[in-house]
């Protein structure tokens, strides 16, 4: 199988590019590599983390377009024209339509900072999802790692972890804690996982397959 090649969509910081890029370091996206990361506002940090890597980077600006299918358009223009297998959505906060969709069927991976259905779709995002989290009182939040559908944080879902709620908890403090423990976890993990060939969609449910074990005798 020939290593994928993933393209990371980024809109600010990038610390879940970074996290990416760290795993990829250390040799734990098997069989894939970082080959763009694409910004949707021209001064994202994550596109210096992306230099600093040696990772190109480009912007699709979505101020450049008039619409958000608009910019979808382009943006799968250029996803094509670099050859990308995987699409992974870290921190990018830019609803893209279903013609992204339709050119990358359980292809594209997002990383959402809530244990979905919880705290999730259109509104919901970056630390105004923590707020609700908070307003509400739950106990218990986390991150989720799910394939991108036509419905908003609605596709199906391939990781998950949980996080503490701890008194005195602020939505910055639980942020932070649910990207250490969880999301900066979970998503080197789907991407490596997806680049080896072993998540199966079947409906709603992700089965994640044992890794291919090619011992001497299945080689002789
Ligand atoms: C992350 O917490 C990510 O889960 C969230 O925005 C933050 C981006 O941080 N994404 C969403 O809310 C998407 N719905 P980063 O730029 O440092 O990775």
């Amino acid at each position: 199988m020939s290593a994928k090649r993933i393209a990371v969509l980024v809109s600010g910081g990038g610390t879940n590019l970074q996290a990416l890029i760290d795993a990829q370091h250390r040799g734990e996206i098997v069989n894939g590599e970082i080959a763009a990361v694409i910004a949707s506002k021209p001064g994202a940090y994550a596109l210096e983390r992306a230099a600093k890597a040696g990772i190109p980077g480009y912007v699709v600006a979505r101020k450049d377009y008039p619409s958000n299918q608009a910019m979808t358009i382009a943006l799968v223009d250029k996803l094509t024209s670099l050859g990308i297998d995987l699409v992974v959505l870290a921190g990018f906060m830019v609803i893209l339509t279903e013609e992204m969709v339709r050119s990358y069927p359980n292809a594209i991976l997002n990383v959402h900072p809530a244990l979905i259905p919880s705290f999730c779709g259109a509104g919901y995002y970056g630390l105004h999802v923590h707020e609700k989290a908070l307003e509400y009182g739950v106990k218990v939040s986390g991150a989720t790692v799910h394939f991108v559908s036509e419905e908003c944080d609605g596709g199906p879902i391939v990781l998950q972890k949980a996080v503490a709620v701890e008194e005195g908890d602020t939505p910055e403090a639980l942020q932070r804690r649910i990207m250490e423990q969880a999301e900066w976890v979970i998503l080197p993990r789907a991407v490596s996982l997806f680049c080896q060939g072993r998540l199966k969609v079947e409906g709603r449910t992700v089965r994640i397959l044992k890794p291919l074990n090619l011992s001497k005798e299945c080689l002789q």
